[in-house]
């Protein structure tokens, strides 16, 4: 209190001061420098080169550009909801999204891992061929044989199971309402279905 007395106005101007700095070096850090920010916010997760380690944070590398940014501003628009992402997404500049799309979407993707072999051909199976019965159609016809994926159809080769499994869960519940074509697909998923699927979806 009375050190406050003795310099009146002083604190605050420091703080100014700091803010300024802060303000001008995050502004100059984020005009064209997306690895400044994926170093700071996105690598924890996602990783330096986009090979994510944990499972439950999708693989970036390799994917489409223009599919990635569409991933961003529908976590910005809330589109697409998930705890940890939107909040992050939050305190991006839009701007800045473009940018770090492309950041990721050059790296070169890590292979995946096939734990369960047995379980991976039974998805082999409908990713070619789909299921006639309950009109699961061949996701192959859209992510590609190969799962590489395109802008249109993102790539699902090599990606996470954990990961994989909660996108056709959060299609099916509604809470990923990002497209109707794969709302439709998980729809009419079953959950057995859905894990043959990712298992496969990995080893691609
Ligand atoms: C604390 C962990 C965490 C951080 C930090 C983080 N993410 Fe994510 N990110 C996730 C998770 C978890 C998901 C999956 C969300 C879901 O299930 O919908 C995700 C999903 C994404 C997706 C969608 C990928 C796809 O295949 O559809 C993009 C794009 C993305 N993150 C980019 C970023 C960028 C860019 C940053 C840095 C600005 C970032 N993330 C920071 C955890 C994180
Ligand atoms: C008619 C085309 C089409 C078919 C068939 C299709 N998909 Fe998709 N899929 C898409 C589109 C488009 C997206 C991106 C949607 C978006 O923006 O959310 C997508 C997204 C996904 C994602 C999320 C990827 C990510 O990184 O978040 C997964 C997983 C997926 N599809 C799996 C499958 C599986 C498994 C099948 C087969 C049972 C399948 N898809 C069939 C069009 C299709």
């Amino acid at each position: 209190m009375a050190n406050r007395q003795h310099l009146p106005g002083h604190p605050k101007l420091t703080t100014a001061f700091v803010l300024c700095l802060l303000l001008g070096t995050s502004a100059l850090s984020h005009a064209g420098d997306p690895q400044e920010i994926v170093k700071t916010v996105c690598a924890a997760c996602h990783g330096i080169d986009g090979n994510s380690v944990d499972p439950a944070n999708p693989k970036l590398a390799g994917m489409d550009q223009e599919y990635l940014m569409r991933q961003l501003k529908a976590f910005a628009a809330g589109k697409r909801r998930d705890e940890t992402m939107t909040g992050i997404i939050a305190g991006i500049d839009p701007l800045d999204f473009s940018r770090l799309a492309a950041y990721y979407g050059k790296m070169t993707p890590t292979p995946g891992k096939v734990n369960d072999a047995q379980l991976a051909t039974k998805g082999k199976a409908l990713y070619d061929d789909g299921n006639t019965d309950s009109g699961v159609p061949a996701c192959a016809g859209c992510h590609q044989p190969d799962g590489r994926g395109n802008a249109r159809f993102p790539r699902v080769a090599g990606q996470h199971q954990a990961y994989a499994l909660k996108q056709l869960a959060d299609y099916k519940s509604g809470r990923r309402a990002t497209d109707p074509l794969m709302t439709t697909v998980g729809k009419r998923l079953t959950v057995d279905e859905a894990k043959a699927l990712a298992e496969y979806m990995a080893g691609l």
